[in-house]
């Protein structure tokens, strides 16, 4: 009676007990080759998908649950870290990035949505910092502390790029989104105006 007790309150440990239960007991033949079927019907470790990203012209591949935020693949996986992390609720614009060229929250954005969507981080608008928008940026000295600027100059190229010599209004209405808690708003409107002012 006592070794069937055994085999039930040890049932975690099939591989111990089916390795060894024949050596005690004759009579736990039968039972032993039970526990190696249940051994191989035991659940096996989730494998995570990997998707294929196309970010700043490169292709990455990346293993990662769907829902991981885009945000977490580019700076965790990838090693972006241009990209910022604010409120992680698509409220404050820090992690603003380009799919197909249109401004996300990438914080709150499944990485299994991006498809082959093409992705464009700050990183990705040069490498020495010439695009115009960039150039405006440092000619108009725009950022305080500078947390929230990589999602303000994201938002910036996008509206540029949909409309070429914005007004104080469209300004306001396309950044709306993006928080600066250093209150930088004159200056980056002011930015804007003179990346627009730029040939392009
Ligand atoms: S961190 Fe994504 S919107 Fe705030
Ligand atoms: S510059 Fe500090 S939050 Fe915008």
């Amino acid at each position: 009676m006592f070794l069937p007790l055994v085999i039930f309150t040890s049932i975690e440990k099939p591989h111990f007990i089916a390795a060894n239960l024949h050596l005690v007991n004759p009579i736990c033949r039968s039972l032993t080759s039970g526990l190696h079927l249940m051994h191989s019907q035991l659940p096996t470790e989730p494998t995570m998908p990997t998707y294929k990203l196309s970010v700043n012209g490169k292709t990455y591949s990346v293993e990662a649950e769907e829902q991981m935020p885009l945000l977490w693949v580019i700076r965790d996986l990838i090693g972006l870290t241009g990209t910022k992390y604010g409120c992680g609720i698509a409220q404050c614009g820090a992690c603003t990035v380009h799919l197909s060229g249109a401004p996300v929250r990438s914080c709150s954005f499944p990485v299994a949505a991006v498809g082959e969507q093409p992705v464009t981080t700050i990183e990705g608008l040069s490498d020495d910092n010439s695009h115009p928008v960039q150039r405006a940026w440092i000619a108009e000295q725009v950022p305080q502390c500078g947390y929230c600027q990589s999602g303000q100059i994201m938002s910036a190229v996008a509206l540029l790029a949909s409309n070429k010599n914005p007004d104080d209004q469209a300004i306001n209405e396309a950044m709306n989104g993006n928080i600066c808690r250093c209150g930088t708003y004159p200056r980056i409107r002011k930015a804007i105006k003179t990346a627009a002012s730029y040939p392009h």
